[in-house]
């Protein structure tokens, strides 16, 4: 390693210009290398076209790791989740001005790499649903939900759905092909409980007169309800789903 490059590696360490952790945040992951025990975890967040606006990473390590960590933050700034995908090995060593290293340090460079790419994947089709979400201009304001982890990914199978109470909130979480969405388990027709009813497609059917309710976002879409029931914000991370409330 040439000392220009041994610079860059020290300065990004000693002076990291992506530290930090970003709360709220539309991804964040987590991982460690455990040869060394070096940690990482790895905050984003995203603009409206699922562009990467903000990211941020905390955690402890090496100069490599963490360096590297720092230097592959500043690449992701205005990228898609598609785009961090294609992120290799090579680019990661480039950044760092490395051509090649043993296989633990080698480990330490690509950590960050590696929790970045399972954030972007883990975050899989829920981050489609939040892009489209804020395509439409139906973005969630995340500053006023407060998110509550209520089960793994495997615990609501495809097709399947759970209650819960949150608070005050009756809510049921719909799994729908991969995608998860929580409604107010309450049809605003006559009060009654709804998460029971049939589903046609993305609505589901009030089992007392019939309503039918958009699980997608709540909207009445069929007499006798004419008035939404509530929609909840749906984050999935690390296998987790989170469920936003307003607070
Ligand atoms: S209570 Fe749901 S349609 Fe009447």
């Amino acid at each position: 390693m040439d000392d220009l490059y041994r610079e860059i590696i020290i300065e990004h360490y000693k002076n990291p210009g992506y530290r930090g952790m970003l709360d709220p945040h539309d991804i964040s992951f987590e991982d460690e290398n455990p040869l060394c025990g070096d940690h990482i975890r790895i905050d984003l967040r995203l603009d409206k076209d699922g562009k990467v606006s903000e990211a941020a990473f905390s955690g402890h390590g090496c100069a490599i790791s963490q360096a590297s960590a720092d230097l592959l933050l500043e690449s992701v700034i205005g990228k898609t989740l598609d785009e961090i995908k294609t992120i290799g090995r090579q680019d990661v060593l480039d950044n760092l001005g490395i051509e090649q290293l043993g296989p633990v340090r080698m480990k330490c460079a690509l950590l960050s790499l590696k929790v970045l790419k399972a954030g972007a994947y883990g975050f899989g089709e829920a981050s489609d649903q939040l892009v489209e979400e804020k395509k439409k201009g139906e973005a969630i304001d995340t500053t006023a939900y407060k998110y509550y982890e209520i089960a793994g990914v495997d615990e609501i199978p495809n097709g399947e759905r759970i209650f819960l109470e949150i608070g005050s909130n009756q809510i049921v979480v719909f799994n729908l092909a991969g995608n998860f969405f929580a409604i107010g388990d309450v049809c605003t027709h006559d009060d009654g409980p709804l998460g029971d009813g049939e589903l046609d497609g993305y609505e589901v059917i009030c089992p007392r007169h019939g309503a039918r309710f958009d699980v997608r976002n709540g909207k009445a879409t069929a007499l006798p309800a004419i008035i939404d029931t509530p929609s909840y914000p749906v984050r999935v991370s690390n296998g987790k789903i989170k469920i936003g409330i307003p607070e």
